[in-house]
């Protein structure tokens, strides 16, 4: 099942848009009522106006309703290790995404609980006692 979301991350991945760092990632998000979406990078010659590939999976997802995500893998064509930056693990926590899989460089995936990665993290929770 993880090794079957991992060759379709890969396949996402084939669909990057990097030309700027030639970096190709895929994501696929399975959401809670086990919908699956998946995305890619998508570069733009304003660099800061590209999109990562989780992002791009997680905004499909909630386009189409979901508001919970159990789980996000990511494949990278380009690296061993392939961790999701800051931003992503922030948009992840705002569909309280539960495990998170990743290629480990060595041809075997871990898999990671979101507060691994992301700890003390700020998220919509944080806001309700701000009133
Ligand atoms: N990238 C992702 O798509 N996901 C990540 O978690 C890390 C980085 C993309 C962004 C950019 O297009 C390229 O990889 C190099 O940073």
């Amino acid at each position: 099942m993880k090794q079957d979301l991992y060759e379709q991350a890969r396949v996402a991945a084939g669909q990057a848009y990097a030309p700027y760092s030639n970096f190709h990632v895929g994501a696929v998000v399975v959401a809670e009522d086990g919908r699956i979406f998946s995305g890619c990078n998508v570069e733009n010659a304003a660099y800061g106006s590209g999109i990562c590939a989780e992002g791009n999976a997680i905004s499909s997802a909630a386009a189409a309703g979901v508001r919970k995500i159990d789980t996000v893998v990511i494949a990278c064509l380009d690296a061993g290790e392939c961790y999701p930056c800051g931003n992503c693990r922030q948009l992840m926590r705002e569909f309280s995404v539960e495990t998170i899989v990743v290629q480990d460089g060595a041809g075997s995936l871990r898999s990671h609980t979101l507060d691994e990665i992301l700890p003390h993290s700020f998220g919509p929770e944080s806001l309700e006692t701000n009133t």
